[in-house]
């Protein structure tokens, strides 16, 4: 095993983000845990809302990370901006995402393929810049909002979010006990590059922070069925092979070693509101 934290092992990155139907599985799974902790992608709104001095006229707002694309199309309806850029790594993702969007004919909204440590976008273009759960995947996050910060129009907004270093918690302490992975407990976060305790200071380096919000999301899983739905694809973890994305061997293990019951586990969600040095460009 590389030494590489695997949210920050490029070679990973293809294995985690390459299928659509891979991160809509884990994310269905923990949507449907879900039982406290307001949609992000509403708590993004409300604060460009409160914090942005045009929010009824904003020109273009950019998606970094986008994944699937389900934050930018809830940008486009709730915002209404002139149009909503979708920038994601993984090809398939915006491909997936551009079907989304095709469904929603009329709304002003497209993806691109992109890194988002050179945004493929003019200096001083974007009235909002969002990057949700996805700059604990770059080494360089500073190189990251360095580029937000040429992207932001006067007056413009960024909007990062991320989530605690000890997020979900809960589930390596199962795995533990499972013997699945006895290590589970010890491995470092996938959250070490851009944490809820590191994400404000790193925004500050380029930026002017406005807002730090904290949230605590709480998550019960139903038992090992619904649990084996997330875990299989949980890069953190050496499960021995067969289980690694496979949910079904996963939960069978899970039925042989421990007693079928609900699991709840807890994740802290950080979101900081920040705008360019000195509040005009
Ligand atoms: C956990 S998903 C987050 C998706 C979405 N923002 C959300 O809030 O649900 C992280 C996304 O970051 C993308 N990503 C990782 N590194 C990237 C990079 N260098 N440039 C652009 N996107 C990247 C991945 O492809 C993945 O879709």
């Amino acid at each position: 095993m590389s030494g590489t934290n695997p949210f920050l092992d490029p070679g990973r990155q293809t294995e985690l983000y390459g299928h659509a139907s891979r991160l809509a599985g884990r994310s269905n799974a923990l949507m449907r845990a879900k039982t406290s902790g307001r949609p992000v992608p509403d708590t993004i709104v409300g604060l460009v809302r409160n914090h942005h001095e045009r929010p009824d006229g904003l020109g273009l707002v950019l998606d970094l990370g986008c994944g699937r694309g389900t934050s930018s199309l809830a940008f486009a309806q709730a915002l209404g901006p002139r149009r909503v850029v979708g920038l994601d790594a993984a090809p398939a993702l915006i491909e997936h995402a551009r079907q989304r969007a095709q469904r929603l004919p009329g709304l002003p909204v497209s993806f691109m393929q992109g890194d988002f440590h050179r945004l493929p976008v003019p200096a001083g273009s974007s009235d909002i810049v969002v990057a949700a759960f996805c700059l604990y995947h770059s080494p360089r996050p500073q190189a990251v909002v360095a580029e937000i910060d040429r992207a932001l129009a006067p007056g413009g907004l960024a909007v990062l979010v991320t989530k605690g270093l000890d997020s979900y918690r809960e589930m390596d302490q199962l795995v533990a006990a499972a013997g699945l992975d006895r290590r589970a407990e010890q491995h470092e976060s996938l959250y070490i590059s851009v944490h809820s305790g590191n994400l404000a200071d790193v925004v500050a380096v380029s930026l002017d922070v406005l807002v730090v919000e904290h949230e605590e999301h709480s998550f019960t899983f139903d038992g090992h069925d619904h649990l084996a739905e997330y875990l299989a694809t949980n890069p953190k973890y050496n499960l021995a092979p067969g289980l690694y994305g496979n949910a079904g061997a996963l939960a069978a293990t899970l039925h042989e070693v421990l007693p079928d019951r609900p699991l709840t586990t807890k994740s802290l969600v950080t979101f900081v509101v920040a705008q360019a040095r000195g509040g005009q460009q």
